[in-house]
């Protein structure tokens, strides 16, 4: 696996990738790369001939008072977990390379409507910053395909409408979340939890399945299921952010007759931020 840290030298070799006639696909991460980033760079293996992976840690999608300075960066295990998994390029670009010697002031990317909702309404800026560096990244790859995970379901959502909208010729793939035995979605923020934290938090997903029977079962007044589980979430010790049932292609509030939909939760568990999913099909 070749590791470049320029655009000039990624766009040399991609250019002579493609001139052999490859398909490029890539798989944007934060690195501290476990399960689920891997069966990204799985996925994009079975999609294309050649795949590229990136490792950013993107300040402009962390808040004044997130994580960003202590965010894992862990980059020798992360260089030897995509060799093993025989990636074929991996893209470590500095702040200076992306963003110049301003990163306050470069061009942005919003997408409308997804500022204001759901991970967006506490995160502000949040979302803005990562269309802004995927686009970036786009544009320095110029993949024929993209991998991201469900488990940012949200972000999945608002790529595909970017690359929509911005007619960027590129087709967005998801891939399904990894989890731990217990159930907790793989997360480079899990490390963060203290081990009576980290026994508690898979009942995040516990809950959601809680509301996923409840739906299945016939249930029908979601405002009754989203504050019941609020409830089980406070009980059981987080923090809870949101528990909303939406359409699960374009994550609107649930027409009357929508049968395709998922529960997505945030909540917090001491400092940690989590968030979670689940895809429900009623009849
Ligand atoms: P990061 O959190 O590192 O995640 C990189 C990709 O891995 C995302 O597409 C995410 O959805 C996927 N992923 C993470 N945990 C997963 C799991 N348990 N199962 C399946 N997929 C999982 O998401 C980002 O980085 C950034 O916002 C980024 C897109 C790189 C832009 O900075």
């Amino acid at each position: 696996m070749e590791i470049l840290t320029t655009t000039t030298a990624l766009r040399e070799r991609i250019r002579a990738q493609r001139a052999q006639g490859k398909r490029i696909a890539f798989v944007p991460t934060m690195g501290n790369l476990h399960a689920g980033h891997l069966q990204l760079v799985r996925q994009a293996q079975a999609l294309a001939d050649y795949v590229v992976v990136s490792i950013f840690v993107n300040p402009m999608q962390f808040g004044p008072n997130e994580d960003y300075a202590s965010y894992p960066r862990t980059l020798d295990p992360d260089k030897a977990a995509l060799q093993d998994a025989a990636a074929d390029l991996l893209f470590v670009p500095d702040v200076q390379e992306i963003y110049g010697g301003s990163p306050g002031q470069v061009t942005r990317v919003e997408v409308p409507g997804f500022e204001g909702d759901l991970c967006g309404r506490s995160r502000p800026g949040f979302f803005t910053g990562i269309a802004t560096v995927v686009t970036g990244l786009f544009n320095r790859v110029q993949p024929d395909i993209a991998v991201f995970g469900e488990k940012d379901y949200q972000q999945l959502v608002m790529i595909r409408r970017m690359v929509r909208d911005l007619c960027m010729p590129i087709e967005v793939h998801g891939a399904e979340i990894v989890r731990e035995v217990d159930g907790l979605a793989m997360s480079s923020r899990n490390g963060y939890l203290t081990p009576a934290e980290r026994a508690t938090a898979s009942r995040l997903y516990q809950v959601l399945n809680e509301v996923k029977t409840a739906l299945e079962r016939g249930a029908s007044d979601l405002a009754a299921l989203e504050q019941t589980a609020l409830d089980s979430l406070s009980v059981a010790g987080f923090n809870p952010d949101y528990v909303s049932i939406r359409q699960r292609g374009d994550l609107r509030v649930p027409a009357p007759d929508a049968t395709e939909l998922i529960v997505l939760a945030a909540a917090t568990l001491g400092t940690t931020r989590l968030i979670d999913n689940i895809v429900i099909s009623v009849t």
